[in-house]
Protein backbone atom coordinates (compact mmCIF):
# COMPACT_ATOMS: atom_id res chain seq x y z
CA UNK A 1 0.00 0.00 0.00
CA UNK A 2 1.17 3.66 -0.86
CA UNK A 3 2.30 5.51 2.82
CA UNK A 4 2.11 9.06 2.24
CA UNK A 5 4.49 10.99 4.87
CA UNK A 6 4.57 14.29 6.20
CA UNK A 7 6.36 16.04 3.34
CA UNK A 8 10.54 15.99 3.86
CA UNK A 9 10.43 19.74 3.83
CA UNK A 10 8.09 19.38 6.85
CA UNK A 11 10.56 17.28 8.83
CA UNK A 12 13.42 19.60 7.72
CA UNK A 13 11.68 22.31 9.11
CA UNK A 14 10.44 20.95 12.27
CA UNK A 15 14.29 19.49 12.76
CA UNK A 16 15.80 22.99 11.84
CA UNK A 17 13.68 24.51 14.40
CA UNK A 18 14.72 22.21 17.41
CA UNK A 19 18.43 22.73 16.44
CA UNK A 20 17.69 27.08 16.19
CA UNK A 21 15.81 26.54 19.29
CA UNK A 22 18.77 24.32 21.08
CA UNK A 23 21.22 26.91 20.05
CA UNK A 24 19.76 29.37 21.38
CA UNK A 25 18.99 27.75 24.60
CA UNK A 26 22.78 27.33 24.73
CA UNK A 27 23.24 30.68 23.96
CA UNK A 28 20.95 32.19 26.33
CA UNK A 29 21.82 29.81 29.34
CA UNK A 30 18.11 28.52 28.63
CA UNK A 31 17.01 24.63 29.80
CA UNK A 32 16.56 22.35 26.09
CA UNK A 33 12.98 22.85 25.00
CA UNK A 34 10.34 20.26 26.59
CA UNK A 35 9.42 19.05 23.55
CA UNK A 36 12.51 17.23 23.55
CA UNK A 37 11.10 14.63 26.17
CA UNK A 38 7.72 14.05 24.13
CA UNK A 39 6.99 11.94 21.12
CA UNK A 40 7.73 13.57 17.70
CA UNK A 41 5.40 15.92 16.61
CA UNK A 42 3.72 17.19 20.35
CA UNK A 43 1.66 20.19 20.35
CA UNK A 44 3.12 23.21 22.44
CA UNK A 45 0.36 23.96 24.60
CA UNK A 46 -1.62 20.82 23.70
CA UNK A 47 -5.13 21.45 24.37
CA UNK A 48 -7.43 18.61 25.14
CA UNK A 49 -9.30 18.36 22.00
CA UNK A 50 -5.75 17.95 20.22
CA UNK A 51 -4.54 14.75 22.68
CA UNK A 52 -7.80 12.92 22.48
CA UNK A 53 -7.57 13.05 18.61
CA UNK A 54 -4.07 12.23 18.69
CA UNK A 55 -5.08 9.58 21.55
CA UNK A 56 -7.35 8.13 19.00
CA UNK A 57 -5.01 7.90 16.17
CA UNK A 58 -2.50 6.15 18.07
CA UNK A 59 -6.07 3.57 19.17
CA UNK A 60 -5.65 3.25 15.09
CA UNK A 61 -2.73 2.07 14.54
CA UNK A 62 -0.51 3.39 17.45
CA UNK A 63 3.14 2.77 16.19
CA UNK A 64 2.75 5.11 12.82
CA UNK A 65 1.76 7.76 15.68
CA UNK A 66 5.12 7.67 17.13
CA UNK A 67 7.31 6.33 14.38
CA UNK A 68 8.24 3.69 15.69
CA UNK A 69 8.83 0.15 14.42
CA UNK A 70 5.89 -2.22 14.85
CA UNK A 71 5.93 -5.62 16.93
CA UNK A 72 6.72 -8.49 14.65
CA UNK A 73 5.36 -11.21 16.83
CA UNK A 74 1.66 -12.04 17.38
CA UNK A 75 0.68 -10.57 20.23
CA UNK A 76 -0.05 -12.93 23.40
CA UNK A 77 -3.24 -11.92 24.18
CA UNK A 78 -4.30 -12.38 20.98
CA UNK A 79 -6.91 -15.64 21.13
CA UNK A 80 -6.86 -18.45 18.52
CA UNK A 81 -10.38 -17.97 17.23
CA UNK A 82 -8.79 -14.60 15.35
CA UNK A 83 -7.71 -14.70 11.61
CA UNK A 84 -4.83 -12.18 12.03
CA UNK A 85 -1.33 -12.27 12.95
CA UNK A 86 1.64 -10.10 13.30
CA UNK A 87 1.67 -6.75 13.86
CA UNK A 88 -1.86 -6.11 12.96
CA UNK A 89 -3.06 -7.69 16.19
CA UNK A 90 -1.41 -5.10 18.56
CA UNK A 91 -3.07 -1.96 17.15
CA UNK A 92 -6.20 -1.62 20.23
CA UNK A 93 -9.09 -1.62 17.27
CA UNK A 94 -7.95 -5.21 16.25
CA UNK A 95 -9.26 -6.40 19.40
CA UNK A 96 -11.70 -4.09 20.40
CA UNK A 97 -13.23 -2.67 17.49
CA UNK A 98 -13.88 0.44 15.60
CA UNK A 99 -16.91 0.74 17.64
CA UNK A 100 -15.26 0.23 20.67
CA UNK A 101 -17.92 -2.79 21.51
CA UNK A 102 -15.55 -5.71 20.72
CA UNK A 103 -17.27 -8.47 20.19
CA UNK A 104 -20.29 -6.58 20.81
CA UNK A 105 -19.81 -4.54 18.18
CA UNK A 106 -19.57 -4.98 14.25
CA UNK A 107 -16.20 -7.51 14.89
CA UNK A 108 -19.03 -9.74 16.58
CA UNK A 109 -18.79 -11.42 13.05
CA UNK A 110 -16.35 -11.90 9.97
CA UNK A 111 -12.48 -11.65 9.34
CA UNK A 112 -11.91 -9.55 12.70
CA UNK A 113 -13.39 -11.00 15.08
CA UNK A 114 -11.73 -12.19 18.55
CA UNK A 115 -14.65 -12.95 20.78
CA UNK A 116 -13.18 -10.32 23.08
CA UNK A 117 -14.97 -7.38 24.70
CA UNK A 118 -15.01 -3.42 23.70
CA UNK A 119 -13.81 -0.72 25.39
CA UNK A 120 -16.91 1.18 26.15
CA UNK A 121 -17.02 0.30 29.77
CA UNK A 122 -14.11 2.85 30.96
CA UNK A 123 -15.92 5.78 29.47
CA UNK A 124 -15.54 8.69 31.85
CA UNK A 125 -13.61 6.78 34.33
CA UNK A 126 -10.51 8.14 35.58
CA UNK A 127 -7.55 8.29 32.73
CA UNK A 128 -5.14 6.89 35.18
CA UNK A 129 -6.77 3.83 35.97
CA UNK A 130 -6.97 3.16 32.28
CA UNK A 131 -3.38 4.08 31.94
CA UNK A 132 -2.55 0.89 34.09
CA UNK A 133 -5.31 -0.95 32.26
CA UNK A 134 -2.60 -0.44 29.75
CA UNK A 135 0.51 -0.91 31.41
CA UNK A 136 -1.48 -4.33 32.65
CA UNK A 137 0.33 -8.16 31.63
CA UNK A 138 -2.62 -8.87 29.42
CA UNK A 139 -1.25 -6.03 27.13
CA UNK A 140 2.26 -6.37 28.09
CA UNK A 141 2.50 -2.83 26.36
CA UNK A 142 6.32 -1.47 28.18
CA UNK A 143 6.96 1.91 28.30
CA UNK A 144 10.20 0.90 25.90
CA UNK A 145 7.64 0.18 23.73
CA UNK A 146 4.83 2.53 23.94
CA UNK A 147 5.84 5.77 25.90
CA UNK A 148 3.86 6.86 28.86
CA UNK A 149 2.67 10.38 27.10
CA UNK A 150 1.31 8.15 24.63
CA UNK A 151 -0.40 5.86 27.02
CA UNK A 152 -1.87 9.33 28.58
CA UNK A 153 -3.02 10.48 25.41
CA UNK A 154 -4.88 6.65 24.78
CA UNK A 155 -6.39 6.70 28.21
CA UNK A 156 -7.64 10.35 27.57
CA UNK A 157 -9.11 9.32 24.52
CA UNK A 158 -11.10 6.46 25.75
CA UNK A 159 -12.21 8.39 28.70
CA UNK A 160 -13.82 11.63 27.48
CA UNK A 161 -13.33 11.06 23.49
CA UNK A 162 -14.91 7.78 22.30
CA UNK A 163 -18.74 8.28 21.47
CA UNK A 164 -21.63 5.19 21.16
CA UNK A 165 -21.48 4.69 17.54
CA UNK A 166 -24.23 2.85 17.37
CA UNK A 167 -26.38 6.26 18.30
CA UNK A 168 -25.05 7.95 14.81
CA UNK A 169 -24.85 4.63 12.53
CA UNK A 170 -27.70 2.46 11.70
CA UNK A 171 -25.71 -1.35 12.39
CA UNK A 172 -27.89 -3.37 9.85
CA UNK A 173 -27.66 -0.89 7.05
CA UNK A 174 -24.36 0.54 8.28
CA UNK A 175 -26.18 4.12 6.94
CA UNK A 176 -25.04 6.95 9.16
CA UNK A 177 -28.15 8.59 10.77
CA UNK A 178 -26.91 11.81 9.16
CA UNK A 179 -27.92 14.86 6.70
CA UNK A 180 -25.39 14.48 3.31
CA UNK A 181 -26.19 17.95 2.50
CA UNK A 182 -24.58 19.74 5.00
CA UNK A 183 -22.30 17.04 5.18
CA UNK A 184 -21.76 17.62 1.54
CA UNK A 185 -20.13 21.45 2.33
CA UNK A 186 -17.64 20.31 5.07
CA UNK A 187 -16.49 17.42 2.47
CA UNK A 188 -15.69 19.57 -0.56
CA UNK A 189 -14.06 22.44 1.65
CA UNK A 190 -12.19 20.08 3.47
CA UNK A 191 -11.56 16.81 2.62
CA UNK A 192 -11.53 17.19 -1.28
CA UNK A 193 -8.66 19.61 -0.95
CA UNK A 194 -6.52 15.91 -0.77
CA UNK A 195 -9.22 13.11 -1.61
CA UNK A 196 -10.81 15.22 -4.72
CA UNK A 197 -14.53 15.99 -4.61
CA UNK A 198 -15.34 12.74 -5.86
CA UNK A 199 -12.97 10.95 -3.04
CA UNK A 200 -11.05 8.88 -5.90
CA UNK A 201 -7.76 11.35 -5.93
CA UNK A 202 -6.50 9.11 -3.13
CA UNK A 203 -6.64 5.19 -3.78
CA UNK A 204 -5.89 3.51 -0.33
CA UNK A 205 -5.50 0.33 -2.30
CA UNK A 206 -3.75 -0.59 -5.92
CA UNK A 207 -5.36 -0.05 -9.31
CA UNK A 208 -6.56 -3.84 -9.66
CA UNK A 209 -8.33 -3.75 -5.87
CA UNK A 210 -9.04 0.69 -5.54
CA UNK A 211 -10.40 1.35 -2.51
CA UNK A 212 -11.64 5.21 -2.14
CA UNK A 213 -13.20 7.00 0.79
CA UNK A 214 -16.46 5.99 -0.89
CA UNK A 215 -15.93 2.39 -0.57
CA UNK A 216 -14.66 2.64 3.10
CA UNK A 217 -17.39 4.64 4.17
CA UNK A 218 -19.98 2.11 2.45
CA UNK A 219 -18.08 -0.93 3.93
CA UNK A 220 -16.99 0.14 7.13
CA UNK A 221 -18.56 3.68 8.08
CA UNK A 222 -17.12 3.18 12.09
CA UNK A 223 -13.77 3.49 10.87
CA UNK A 224 -14.68 6.11 8.61
CA UNK A 225 -16.25 7.88 11.99
CA UNK A 226 -13.07 7.29 13.57
CA UNK A 227 -10.73 8.74 11.15
CA UNK A 228 -13.14 11.79 10.17
CA UNK A 229 -12.65 12.48 13.97
CA UNK A 230 -8.82 11.72 14.37
CA UNK A 231 -6.98 12.00 11.29
CA UNK A 232 -5.08 8.57 9.70
CA UNK A 233 -2.34 8.14 12.05
CA UNK A 234 1.30 8.78 10.20
CA UNK A 235 -0.23 11.04 7.24
CA UNK A 236 -1.02 14.93 6.95
CA UNK A 237 -4.51 14.13 7.82
CA UNK A 238 -6.77 16.64 9.43
CA UNK A 239 -8.79 15.32 12.52
CA UNK A 240 -11.81 16.73 12.68
CA UNK A 241 -12.86 16.51 16.41
CA UNK A 242 -13.18 20.02 16.94
CA UNK A 243 -16.20 19.76 15.06
CA UNK A 244 -19.60 18.38 16.86
CA UNK A 245 -20.17 14.89 16.50
CA UNK A 246 -23.37 15.81 14.50
CA UNK A 247 -20.83 17.40 11.99
CA UNK A 248 -18.84 14.89 12.09
CA UNK A 249 -21.66 12.44 11.35
CA UNK A 250 -22.78 14.44 8.08
CA UNK A 251 -19.46 14.22 6.84
CA UNK A 252 -19.98 10.55 6.79
CA UNK A 253 -23.26 10.29 5.35
CA UNK A 254 -22.13 11.87 2.41
CA UNK A 255 -18.72 9.98 1.88
CA UNK A 256 -21.39 7.19 1.59
CA UNK A 257 -22.67 8.76 -1.76
CA UNK A 258 -19.09 8.65 -3.28
CA UNK A 259 -18.29 6.14 -5.81
CA UNK A 260 -17.00 3.39 -4.35
CA UNK A 261 -15.10 2.04 -7.54
C1 LIG B 1 -4.45 -8.75 21.44
C2 LIG B 1 -5.68 -8.19 21.90
C3 LIG B 1 -5.68 -6.84 22.56
C4 LIG B 1 -5.13 -5.68 22.10
C5 LIG B 1 -4.30 -5.45 20.86
C6 LIG B 1 -5.51 -4.65 23.03
N1 LIG B 1 -6.28 -5.18 24.02
FE1 LIG B 1 -7.25 -4.16 25.49
N2 LIG B 1 -7.95 -5.91 26.26
C7 LIG B 1 -7.65 -7.16 25.79
C8 LIG B 1 -8.19 -8.15 26.70
C9 LIG B 1 -8.06 -9.64 26.55
C10 LIG B 1 -8.83 -7.42 27.74
C11 LIG B 1 -9.55 -8.01 28.93
C12 LIG B 1 -10.95 -8.28 28.52
C13 LIG B 1 -11.78 -8.88 29.63
O1 LIG B 1 -11.62 -8.48 30.77
O2 LIG B 1 -12.62 -9.74 29.28
C14 LIG B 1 -8.68 -6.01 27.40
C15 LIG B 1 -9.23 -4.98 28.14
C16 LIG B 1 -9.04 -3.64 27.89
C17 LIG B 1 -9.64 -2.56 28.63
C18 LIG B 1 -10.60 -2.70 29.78
C19 LIG B 1 -12.01 -2.79 29.26
C20 LIG B 1 -13.02 -2.96 30.37
O3 LIG B 1 -14.16 -2.51 30.20
O4 LIG B 1 -12.67 -3.56 31.39
C21 LIG B 1 -9.15 -1.39 28.11
C22 LIG B 1 -9.45 0.02 28.55
C23 LIG B 1 -8.26 -1.75 27.03
N3 LIG B 1 -8.23 -3.11 26.90
C24 LIG B 1 -7.55 -0.83 26.25
C25 LIG B 1 -6.70 -1.18 25.22
C26 LIG B 1 -5.89 -0.23 24.48
C27 LIG B 1 -5.85 1.26 24.71
C28 LIG B 1 -5.20 -0.94 23.54
C29 LIG B 1 -4.17 -0.43 22.55
C30 LIG B 1 -3.06 0.31 23.09
C31 LIG B 1 -5.59 -2.32 23.69
N4 LIG B 1 -6.47 -2.43 24.72
C32 LIG B 1 -5.13 -3.33 22.88
C33 LIG B 1 -6.99 -7.45 24.62
C34 LIG B 1 -6.37 -6.52 23.79
C1 LIG C 1 -4.38 17.17 4.13
C2 LIG C 1 -4.83 16.07 3.31
C3 LIG C 1 -6.06 15.32 3.78
C4 LIG C 1 -7.27 15.82 4.18
C5 LIG C 1 -7.70 17.27 4.27
C6 LIG C 1 -8.10 14.67 4.45
N1 LIG C 1 -7.40 13.52 4.25
FE1 LIG C 1 -8.11 11.63 4.48
N2 LIG C 1 -6.26 10.89 4.08
C7 LIG C 1 -5.19 11.63 3.67
C8 LIG C 1 -4.07 10.74 3.45
C9 LIG C 1 -2.68 11.16 2.95
C10 LIG C 1 -4.51 9.43 3.74
C11 LIG C 1 -3.70 8.13 3.69
C12 LIG C 1 -3.72 7.54 2.33
C13 LIG C 1 -3.09 6.16 2.29
O1 LIG C 1 -2.80 5.59 3.34
O2 LIG C 1 -2.91 5.65 1.18
C14 LIG C 1 -5.90 9.56 4.14
C15 LIG C 1 -6.69 8.51 4.54
C16 LIG C 1 -8.05 8.59 4.75
C17 LIG C 1 -8.90 7.48 5.08
C18 LIG C 1 -8.37 6.07 5.38
C19 LIG C 1 -8.76 4.98 4.49
C20 LIG C 1 -8.10 3.67 4.89
O3 LIG C 1 -8.71 2.65 4.64
O4 LIG C 1 -7.00 3.65 5.45
C21 LIG C 1 -10.18 7.95 5.17
C22 LIG C 1 -11.45 7.16 5.46
C23 LIG C 1 -10.13 9.36 4.92
N3 LIG C 1 -8.81 9.72 4.66
C24 LIG C 1 -11.20 10.23 4.94
C25 LIG C 1 -11.10 11.61 4.94
C26 LIG C 1 -12.22 12.51 5.15
C27 LIG C 1 -13.67 12.07 5.28
C28 LIG C 1 -11.71 13.77 5.17
C29 LIG C 1 -12.43 15.05 5.48
C30 LIG C 1 -13.10 15.06 6.78
C31 LIG C 1 -10.28 13.67 4.93
N4 LIG C 1 -9.95 12.35 4.81
C32 LIG C 1 -9.42 14.76 4.87
C33 LIG C 1 -5.13 12.99 3.51
C34 LIG C 1 -6.15 13.87 3.83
Amino acid sequence: MKRLKAPPSMRATSLLATLVGLLLGTVLGLAPPEAAAQEEGHAHDPTNIWTISRGGQLYDKWWEVIEAAPPKETHPAYPAAGKKKGSATWRCKECHGWDYKGVEGAYGKGSHYTGLKGVRGVADIDPGRIHQIIMDKTHAFTPAMMPHSAMEKLALFLSLGQVDMDKYIDRATRKARGDRRRGAAFFQNICAVCHGFNGKAINFKDEKKPEYIGTVAQENPWETLHKIRFGQPGVGMVALSVLSIQDQVDILAYTQTLPAK
